[in-house]
């Protein structure tokens, strides 16, 4: 007999595969990835403490189950937006295609930086001078590389003479949890539930975790559930940075995708007093523009940490081409296409509450392109999506860990990505609600 491993969602993230083989001795071919086991002398045995990562695990989950054979198979596991980018993308990268020979500027060039000083300014309205474009903005390739190198620069090897700690929401983005692992940190997870607005209370913690607190990533509007922090929680939360010394990550890249009002960004709970120290903000062209495979983004914020977290990009990083630097101004230049893409989704948000609303606790979230339905049982009803519909979207518990006394605050959860056009949205939409 073949058992796939698939690491189950109330394993917490502390257990190693190799205790999970030892646990089950069962006398049955266990199928793990080899370089997960214990045995295998991995050098940084801290990794073993990552499960899959969710897009594995839902293969783990579903590629062995057939589909209904006579449905196109819809995957809205995944948070890659299928919009179109603008056209002018292609040109640019066409007409600087030259530009590919040339080893590019860690730093970026003049004109991105200044095409996203200038779109901060707009977007947040931020104080003349606060952010400037050589001193508090570096470029990244993406901002998952970004966020995870970024605890290389903030996490010391003690922090209040202990291991320093990674607070994080939970559920969360997984590149967090990887990173403070492989940070040499504690990963602490804050649950995010429905009674909290979906919020994390990090300030509700224990002051003994708190001053071990290194680092802190939240993520507004946040993925999965889309809750939108406001400017209180913004302010409350760069003072318990500075309260307990930890440098504040907020990763903002869904921030131009929302129902109502604009989501308010970190950078303006520092406005009041123009201090940025410990701040560090995110932002991608993978959601505003469509363009995931572009590779674009930026980090701005405390000026010393930018300068540290270009020294780093300097020794590891993975430049941004120069034809893509010039592709990804013009889109921080360019408002047009994110109206119509907030459009776009907004539409489909009303197709799904038309579908949807009254069952698996639907609520149109504040911001993001995701749905996070309460089914009862995540992984159950993923599967019954696939074998029955030929969906496939993600278990909300493969996002998650367990809380302190052993429940995940994902189990009865189930992500859609609202990614696709209309037309098929509406279509796997209506097969969700007769599902399940
Ligand atoms: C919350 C969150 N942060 C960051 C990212 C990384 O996006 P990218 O690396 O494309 O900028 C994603 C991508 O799915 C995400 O969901």
């Amino acid at each position: 007999m073949r058992l796939y491993y698939v690491l189950d969602s109330r394993i917490n993230l502390r257990i190693t595969c190799g205790q999970l083989c030892k646990q089950l001795n069962l006398g049955i071919e266990i199928v793990i990835p080899q370089s997960l086991t214990a045995d295998r002398q991995i050098i940084n045995p801290r990794l073993d403490m990552l499960p899959d990562y969710p897009f594995e695990r839902v293969r783990g989950l579903l590629d062995h189950l057939p589909a209904p054979g006579n449905l196109e198979p819809v995957a809205l596991s995944l948070g890659e937006p299928q919009h179109p980018y603008p056209d002018f993308v292609g040109e640019i990268l066409h007409a600087n295609r030259h530009l590919y020979g040339k080893y590019p500027p860690v730093a970026g060039t003049p004109d991105f930086r200044r095409a996203v000083a200038d779109w901060l300014n707009r977007r947040y309205d931020l104080p003349d001078g606060m952010v400037r474009a050589d001193d508090h903005i570096a470029p990244c390739a993406g901002t998952r590389e970004a966020l995870f190198r970024t605890a290389f620069l903030a996490v010391p090897p003690k922090k209040a003479g202990k291991q320093p700690v990674v607070l994080m929401p939970n559920p969360f983005y997984q590149c967090y949890a990887g990173a403070a692992v492989a940070a040499g940190a504690e990963p602490i997870f804050v649950n995010t539930l429905a009674e909290n607005g979906f919020l994390p209370d990090f300030a509700g913690l224990d002051e003994g975790i708190l001053a071990r607190t290194a680092l802190v990533y939240f993520c507004t509007p946040g993925n999965p559930q889309g809750a939108v922090a406001d400017l209180a929680y913004l302010e409350a939360l760069v003072a318990l940075s500075r309260q307990y010394d930890f440098t504040l990550v907020v990763d903002e890249c869904y921030a131009e995708i929302y129902n109502g009002d604009p989501p308010p960004g970190t950078l303006q709970a520092c406005a009041g007093d123009g201090d940025l120290s410990g701040v560090l903000v995110f932002h991608s062209l993978s959601k505003r523009s469509n363009v995931a495979g572009l590779r674009s983004g930026f980090v701005a914020g405390d000026g010393e940490l930018i300068t540290l977290f270009r020294r780093l990009s300097e020794y590891g990083g993975s430049p941004t081409p120069l034809p893509v630097f010039a592709a990804a101004t013009a889109l921080w230049q360019d408002e047009e296409h994110v109206v119509a893409n907030r459009a776009l989704y907004r539409e489909k948000f009303d197709l799904a509450e038309r579908i949807l609303s009254n069952r698996f606790g639907f609520y149109r979230p504040d911001g993001g392109f995701f749905l996070w339905l309460d089914v009862g049982n995540g992984e159950a009803a993923t599967r019954e999506l696939w074998t029955q519909a030929a969906i496939r979207v993600l278990p909300g518990s493969y996002l998650t860990a367990e809380d302190g006394i052993g429940d995940n605050p994902g189990d009865r959860y189930i992500r859609v990505a609202m990614v696709h056009d209309y037309a098929v949205m509406e279509d796997a939409l209506a097969r969700i609600a007769q599902t399940l």
